[in-house]
């Protein structure tokens, strides 16, 4: 799809005095595309459809969805190849690029052409920054960015705010501690950028120095006046969190392995840490999860991240049915 700004006339309306760009149509690039109008559209409209259950609706049929995954994924894949058939969509995909022309030397130009003919939107993962934007400007239909390097994970970023939403009722006046790989995580790169179109009463950035936020998340930061502190260890401001979104280290992203070596395994979130948390504190995380939270935090009644990897079904399905303008 074009860039956004040739479809503002077509989608845009303010409702008591906020811009609110409104879905239809759109690309999803990044979550900073959206306004906190847009992003409470959007949850409203998910708790809808999760409080009808497991129905097929049939709003979609007749579209095709393209699944276009050149790097691994589970849950996004799934969820939204879920998403899209619970809305009565068709879908065709590929992960892996092994497994398309792209091995025979085929440019990501052509291939998104060719997508773009035969779906009515693509939903794309790339390794490299900046592929789904490329993608959105060569298709004539709207691209989700479903990852693209360490840069942008949106829709992520959207299940994880639901999340909070749901857990605590507000996104608002919450303390957050975003831990891990703050570097090369797109995935805790996005859910910061999705803060600051809230107002958090606090941000921890937990990160090991190798590991520390990219300038540009700081400036950001800066910018929308959201009060953070970069620090080492989570034991020294567990007792502050309200919720704390753990990620793993992306040892795929890091250009010398030898780096990777320094920061393996540096912080695992135990039991006994979380003998000093509040007892209302949740855990959040994209995952896969590999060694950064011992496997007894899942039984405990800190471990969110069950529930947030099952909201990525209706959070999808409601993205899907706004950018299709359909009612559900
Ligand atoms: C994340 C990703 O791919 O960035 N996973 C996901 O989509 N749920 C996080 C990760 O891989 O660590």
């Amino acid at each position: 799809m074009c860039p956004l700004t040739a479809y503002i006339p077509v989608s845009h309306y303010v409702v008591m005095g906020f811009v609110k760009l409104g879905f239809k149509g759109r690309d999803v690039i990044s979550i900073l595309d959206f306004s906190r109008e847009d992003l409470e559209e959007l949850f409203a409209y998910a708790d809808r459809i999760e409080k009808m259950g497991r129905v097929k609706l049939r709003v979609l049929e007749g579209k095709i969805i393209a699944l276009a995954f050149f790097e691994p994924s589970t849950r996004t894949r799934l969820s939204f190849e879920t998403a899209a058939k619970r809305l009565g969509a068709d879908v065709i995909s590929f992960s892996g690029e092994e497994a398309i022309s792209v091995a025979k030397g085929e440019n990501l130009a052509d291939t998104i052409r060719m997508l773009d003919n035969y779906s009515d939107l693509i939903v794309i993962r790339h390794r490299y920054e900046g592929a789904a934007k490329f993608a959105a400007e060569i298709a004539k239909n709207p691209v989700i960015n479903a990852g693209d390097g360490k840069q942008h994970h949106p829709t992520q970023a959207m299940i994880d705010l639901y999340t909070v939403k749901k857990l605590y009722g507000t996104i608002d006046g919450l303390t957050y501690a975003v831990v891990g790989d703050l570097r090369y995580g797109r995935a805790a790169t996005s859910f910061i950028y999705a803060l600051t179109l809230f107002k958090p009463k606090f941000v921890y950035l937990v990160s090991p120095p190798l590991l520390r936020a990219r300038p540009e998340t700081l400036k950001l930061l800066q910018e929308r006046g959201i009060r953070f502190k970069e620090v080492e260890n989570i034991g020294d401001v567990i007792s502050d969190v309200d919720v704390m979104y753990v990620t793993r280290i992306q040892k795929e992203r890091f250009p010398d392995p030898l780096e990777y070596e320094k920061v393996k395994g540096s912080y695992k979130i135990t039991m006994d840490i979380l003998s000093h948390a509040k007892k209302e504190l949740r855990i959040l995380h994209p995952l896969p999860k590999v060694d950064e939270i011992d496997p007894e935090v899942d039984k405990s009644p800190y471990a969110a991240y069950f529930l947030q990897a099952a909201y990525g079904v209706p959070v999808r399905m409601a993205l899907l049915a706004l950018i299709f303008g359909v009612e559900i």
